[in-house]
């Protein structure tokens, strides 16, 4: 059973302390060493440790402060995470760790951890979401949780499909996420050759900017798509986007290889004035998202856009991208809305 800590005397990880030493390993002894001090005792609001008891005998530790290295109060890092030899693949770690995560998901964008020369650990880690990293000293891993993608699928980089998906992005960035947006036509993505070798791999032999999107994508929890119609679909640069995520999809095995949890918006503008061709664009967004295990919360769809200026005079879509992307994490905000503006005729 997981108990917080509020005083933590020797006693009760004495044994911890001595089997990590045997271990070789020295951030038990130290961390105990800083509690006495009182240089951290996970007092903070948005920090915690805990134990696992079982039979009254204390098996695991594990604790969670905002990240030290990094200086960032907005990231958390995970302290002292061990568990006797004797108790391990018993989940005991995973239970600590997922507690951790959960506690730190009202408060971090990410949360970090070092895992110190112990190559075997990161199979553990990363089934829990955890990537490797070299971004940052002092952290071999990071779990994103709070991290918005937002991909263009206009070749205009100052159009409109672009100011739609800046302002969904601002309102996330307001509400605490990362964010980060791609133009597809940079990316020069080749087109899927139908070689079918991922149908074995899941993975696609094709070398190119896909990796950059990838990793992003990986990394997001958020993923905002948002094309412009050409010729009633979305343009040719999202398609052969959704082709080369093929490798992943649950087409193959059943299963989406995609990190799961994560949440999709769809964005569509034309220049006609009627809803039909949008639709479609919205619907091709959201198959693309369901065959990724990805969950839609919301589709934005304007019509009668010709130029930016047509958009730019209707204020009140602005700001309802906005307030979709600031009301997010709202609980009782409303599932998959579409949020629809007819402008001109
Ligand atoms: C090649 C091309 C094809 C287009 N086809 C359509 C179309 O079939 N239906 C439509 O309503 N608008 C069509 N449009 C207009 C765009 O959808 C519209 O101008 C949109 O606002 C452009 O968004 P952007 O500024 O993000 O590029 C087309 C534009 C281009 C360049």
């Amino acid at each position: 059973m997981i108990e917080e800590i509020k005083i933590l005397e020797e006693d009760t990880i004495e044994e911890l302390i001595h089997e990590s030493e045997n271990e070789g390993y020295r951030f038990l002894s130290k961390m105990f060493s800083q509690w006495n001090s009182r240089e951290n005792q996970f007092q903070k609001e948005n920090e915690k440790a805990i134990i696992f008891r079982e039979n009254n005998k204390v098996i695991a530790i594990g604790g969670i402060n905002e990240e030290p290295y990094l200086k960032r109060k907005d990231f958390g890092r995970l302290r002292g995470v061990y568990v006797l030899p004797s108790f391990r693949r018993k989940h005991v770690g995973k239970e600590i760790v997922k507690h951790l995560i959960d506690f730190g998901n009202k408060y971090y964008k990410a949360i970090t951890l070092r895992v110190p020369d112990n190559i075997e650990a990161y199979p553990f880690y990363e089934s829990i979401g955890f990537e490797m990293t070299n971004e940052y000293e002092s952290v071999t891993h990071i779990k994103w949780i709070k991290k918005a993608l937002g991909i263009i699928g206009s070749p205009r980089h100052n159009g409109s499909t672009a100011l739609l998906i800046s302002r969904v992005l601002e309102g996330l960035k307001n509400t605490g996420y990362e964010i980060n947006e791609i133009h597809v036509d940079e990316l020069n993505l080749k087109y899927c050759t139908g070689c079918k070798s991922c149908d074995k791999t899941r993975e696609c032999n094709i070398d190119d900017n896909f990796t950059k999107l990838k990793k992003e994508f990986w990394q997001s929890n958020i993923i905002v798509i948002g094309s412009p119609s050409y010729w009633g679909d979305v343009t040719g640069h999202i398609k052969v986007l959704f082709d080369r995520f093929t490798p992943y999809c649950d087409t193959i095995d059943g299963k989406t290889i995609v990190p799961s949890g994560k949440r999709g918006i769809a964005i569509a503008i034309r220049a006609g004035s009627t809803r039909n061709e949008n639709q479609h664009i919205l619907d091709s967004i959201n198959h693309f998202y369901s065959h990724l295990g990805i969950k839609n919360i919301g589709n934005i769809c304007v019509e009668s856009i010709n130029d930016i200026s047509d958009l730019i005079s209707q204020e009140e879509m602005l700001t309802k991208a906005y307030f979709l992307g600031a009301n997010i994490d709202e609980e009782d905000r409303q599932e998959h809305p579409v949020l629809a503006l007819k402008t001109g005729g």
